[in-house]
């Protein structure tokens, strides 16, 4: 027969375990699909890099496509390029992330809704942190941190508007180390 103070102690030590294999059981990353076919999805930094290719594979895969940078001459060469390749005309959009009211007009332009946003906009001053002016530190924070908390304020009307009815809405943040 078991000793009941053997029993206790693996009670004990078992219980603290099964918790944390239900804990990680619950909370492990899981990966998740994000429907794009016929849907809107929004890139910013879509004019060039990383933005631009993501942009000509969503609306090669059947995505409402539109890019949002500074530059609109760059926008229109990217627009040109992704009809080119995939015969879809994107819609560009022309603001800079670190300006709020901007971004809410133009967001509010291409309405009623937005289904993927990808917060992609980025700038780098290659440069070690001990020769960065504080300046150029700003910079960078202005544009890629505070840009995406603008980006996605001035967007969470448009991508929880009727939700119920447009299954998941996402938004993906680009970073870097
Ligand atoms: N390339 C890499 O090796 C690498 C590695 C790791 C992470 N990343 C990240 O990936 C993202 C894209 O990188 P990339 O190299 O593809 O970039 P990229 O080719 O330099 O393009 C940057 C894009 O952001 C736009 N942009 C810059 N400042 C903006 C502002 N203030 N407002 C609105 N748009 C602005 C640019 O257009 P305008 O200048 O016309 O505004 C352009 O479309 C960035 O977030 C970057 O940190 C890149």
């Amino acid at each position: 027969m078991l000793d009941p103070k053997m029993a206790l102690l693996s009670l004990l030590l078992l219980l603290p375990l099964s918790l944390l294999l239900l804990l990680f059981i619950i909370t492990r990353p899981r990966s998740t699909r994000v429907p794009i076919k016929n849907r809107h999805a929004l890139i910013t930094g879509g004019s060039s890099g990383i933005g631009l290719a993501l942009a000509h594979r969503f609306a090669a895969e059947g995505a409402r496509v539109t890019i949002l940078a500074r530059d609109q001459s760059k926008l229109d060469e990217a627009k040109q390029a992704i009809r080119l390749s995939t015969g879809v005309d994107v819609t560009t959009l022309s603001a800079d992330v670190r300006d709020f009211d901007a971004l809410k007009k133009v967001l509010d332009s291409v309405g009623p809704s937005i289904d993927v946003l990808v917060c992609n906009q980025g700038v780098f001053v290659p440069k070690e942190l001990e020769s960065q002016a504080l300046d150029e530190i700003r910079f960078m924070i202005d544009v890629n941190l505070m840009g995406c908390f603008n980006l996605i304020k001035a967007a969470l009307p448009l991508i929880k508007c009727d939700r119920d009815s447009r299954g998941p809405g996402s938004i993906a943040i680009m970073s870097s180390q």
